[in-house]
């Protein structure tokens, strides 16, 4: 394993693709990278989706959803050969104006040590250099306070916010 002092940005960016970047970790041990553009094996994805609970969705679809999206960011443990998916968020919108953040989440293993908050960074950093100007996100009820104090605001009253489901 290459540790984060010989890991320079030339390497990463060879390793995870264009625009990759070291996270910032209080764990010494820890390498960890910021990808937009590194390929996610969908069963590695739905596994780390399903151990911050979340039911699983059809893999086609999710491919498709992936493809789709403004953005995708993967946040790797970083090994030469095998890096691990730890944490992933993406984004839909029309890369001008409006976004939306989707399925922000972060292995319970690697939770409690600032990456979630390093990984809305990087999201807003992406989508700030696209200079958009709102972004979106539904938060679950227990998540609020972890978006709001990092300067998210409520929706006021709930009055401006519509859904539509099918079902
Ligand atoms: C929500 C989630 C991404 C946070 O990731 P994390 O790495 O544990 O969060 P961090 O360690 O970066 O926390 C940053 C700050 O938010 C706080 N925080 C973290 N989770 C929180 C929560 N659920 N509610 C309120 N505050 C929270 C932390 O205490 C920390 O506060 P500090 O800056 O004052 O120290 C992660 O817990 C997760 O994946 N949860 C399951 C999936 C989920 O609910 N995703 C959100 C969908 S809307």
């Amino acid at each position: 394993m290459t540790s984060s002092r010989s890991l320079n940005s030339v390497l990463i960016e060879e390793l995870y693709g264009r625009g990759a970047r070291l996270c910032p970790s209080c764990d010494d041990g820890l390498t960890l990278v910021f990808s937009q553009s590194r390929p996610f094996d969908l069963i590695e994805l739905e596994q780390l989706l399903a151990s911050v609970g979340w039911s699983r969705r059809p893999q086609r679809r999710v491919k498709r959803a992936l493809e789709n999206s403004l953005l995708t960011i993967g946040l790797w443990n970083h090994n030469t050969r095998i890096p691990r998916l730890v944490g992933f968020a993406r984004c839909t919108g029309d890369g001008v104006l409006e976004a939306t953040v989707w399925d922000v989440a972060i292995h319970p293993i690697y939770q409690g040590s600032g990456l979630g908050k390093e990984l809305m960074k990087y999201v807003l950093e992406i989508l700030r250099k696209m200079r958009t100007k709102r972004v979106t996100l539904f938060a679950d009820p227990g998540v609020v306070d972890f978006y709001l104090r990092q300067g998210w605001v409520l929706e006021p009253k709930g009055c401006r916010c519509a859904f539509w489901y099918a079902n």
